[in-house]
C-alpha cells in the first residue's frame, strides 16, 4: 500500500479531446512517479462546487501515462464526462490549478508474479477503462514483457485514447456498434485468444465496466489463466479512512478498494458486482 501524500496543487499543462473522451495533463513537481494501476484523487482549485455552493469530494482517476518532466512528473489522465466532477475536470484550461492526492492504491503485478509459467501479458480494456492499461503497456514494453492488447468500446461517443495513449501499438479492437474493429465485445476477442497455444503462458490484465470485468474473471477462472482486474467503487477519501469503497471478498469479509486495490487478483473475488 502506498501511504497518502499531502494534497498538493498542480498545474494543467494540456487538455484536449481524444475521440469522445479527453486527455488532460498535469505537472506534478513534488509527487513520486506512479506505477501502472495506481490512481489520484483530483479536485479543481476553483469552481469545484455544486450549484448550491457545497464543494464536491475529490474524484478518483487512474493515471494513464506518466513521464519525467523538469524535475517532476507529467501525469496524463483519460477522462469521460459522466457527472459534475468529471465535467469540471474536462473543462479545465491550461494554467488552472488542480488539487492532487496520490499516487494511491496498488499497482499491476508482473506476469510471473501472478503465475510462474506466465511470461507474457494480455491487456483487456473497455471504454474509459483503457486508461491504466496505457501506462501498463508502456512499462511492460520497457521491461521486454511480450504484450498483446485488446480494447473495446461501446460506440464512437464512448471511445477514445487510442491515438494519444496507444500510438504505434498493435491492438485488437472491438466495438458494440461496429464503428471500430470487429463488431462485438472485447471479451469475444479475449475468448478467441485464450483458445490459442499462447494462452497458458500469459496473464490477463483488465480494466473496464463491471460486466466486462466479470466476463474476463469468469473466463480466466474457467481456463485456469491468472488475471488481475482494476476495479472501481465509489471513493470518498481514497486512502482508507471512510470505508466507502468496500468490496466483498471470495473468502468472506471485505477489502477497501482504495488501499487494497484498485488492482485485485481475479481469484480474490467471487464476482464483479455493480450497483
Ligand atoms: C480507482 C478509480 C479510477 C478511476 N479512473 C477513472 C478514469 O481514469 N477516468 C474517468 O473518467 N473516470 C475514472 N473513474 C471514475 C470516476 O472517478 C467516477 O465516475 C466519478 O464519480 C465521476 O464523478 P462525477 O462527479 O463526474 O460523476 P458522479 O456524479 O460521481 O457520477 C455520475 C454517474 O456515474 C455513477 N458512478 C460514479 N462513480 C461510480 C463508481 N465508482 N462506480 C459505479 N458507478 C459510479 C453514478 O451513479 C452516476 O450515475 C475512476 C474511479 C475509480 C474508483
Ligand atoms: S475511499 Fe475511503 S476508505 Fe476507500
Amino acid at each position: 500500500m502506498t501511504a497518502p501524500l499531502g494534497r498538493r496543487l498542480c498545474e494543467v499543462t494540456e487538455n484536449r479531446a481524444s475521440g469522445g473522451y479527453r486527455v488532460f495533463s498535469l505537472r506534478d513537481e513534488r509527487g513520486p512517479a506512479p506505477e501502472a494501476g495506481q490512481f489520484y484523487m483530483l479536485a479543481a482549485e476553483r469552481r469545484w462546487e455544486e450549484r448550491g455552493g457545497r464543494p464536491f469530494l475529490p474524484r478518483a482517476l487512474s493515471v494513464a501515462d506518466a513521464e519525467p518532466a523538469g524535475g517532476g512528473v507529467r501525469l496524463n489522465f483519460l477522462l469521460e464526462a459522466v457527472g459534475p466532477g468529471t465535467e469540471r475536470l474536462c473543462g479545465l484550461e491550461v494554467g488552472e490549478g488542480v488539487w492532487v492526492n496520490g499516487p494511491l492504491g496498488n499497482a499491476f503485478s508482473e506476469p510471473r508474479e501472478l503465475a510462474p509459467g506466465a511470461a507474457g501479458a494480455i491487456l483487456v480494456g473497455g471504454g474509459i477503462g483503457v486508461a491504466p492499461l496505457a501506462l501498463l503497456r508502456r512499462r511492460f514494453a520497457a521491461r521486454g514483457v511480450p504484450t498483446q492488447i485488446l480494447l473495446g468500446f461501446r460506440d464512437r461517443a464512448h471511445s477514445g485514447g487510442l491515438d494519444d495513449l496507444f500510438s504505434n501499438c498493435q491492438i485488437g479492437l472491438a466495438s458494440d456498434d461496429g464503428h471500430l474493429g470487429e463488431r462485438g465485445y472485447v471479451t469475444d476477442l479475449l475468448a478467441a485468444m485464450l483458445e490459442g497455444d499462447d494462452a497458458a503462458s500469459a496473464a490477463v490484465y483488465a480494466c473496464g465496466p463491471p460486466p466486462m470485468l466479470e466476463a474476463v474473471r469468469a473466463m480466466c477462472a474457467a481456463r485456469g489463466v491468472a488475471c488481475e482486474l482494476a476495479l472501481e467503487s465509489p471513493m470518498a477519501c481514497g486512502f482508507g479512512a471512510c470505508f466507502g469503497c468496500a468490496v466483498p471478498l471470495a473468502e468472506g469479509g471485505y477489502m477497501r478498494l482504495c488501499v487494497d486495490g484498485p488492482v485485485v487478483a481475479g481469484d480474490r473475488i467471487a464476482e464483479v458486482t455493480h450497483a
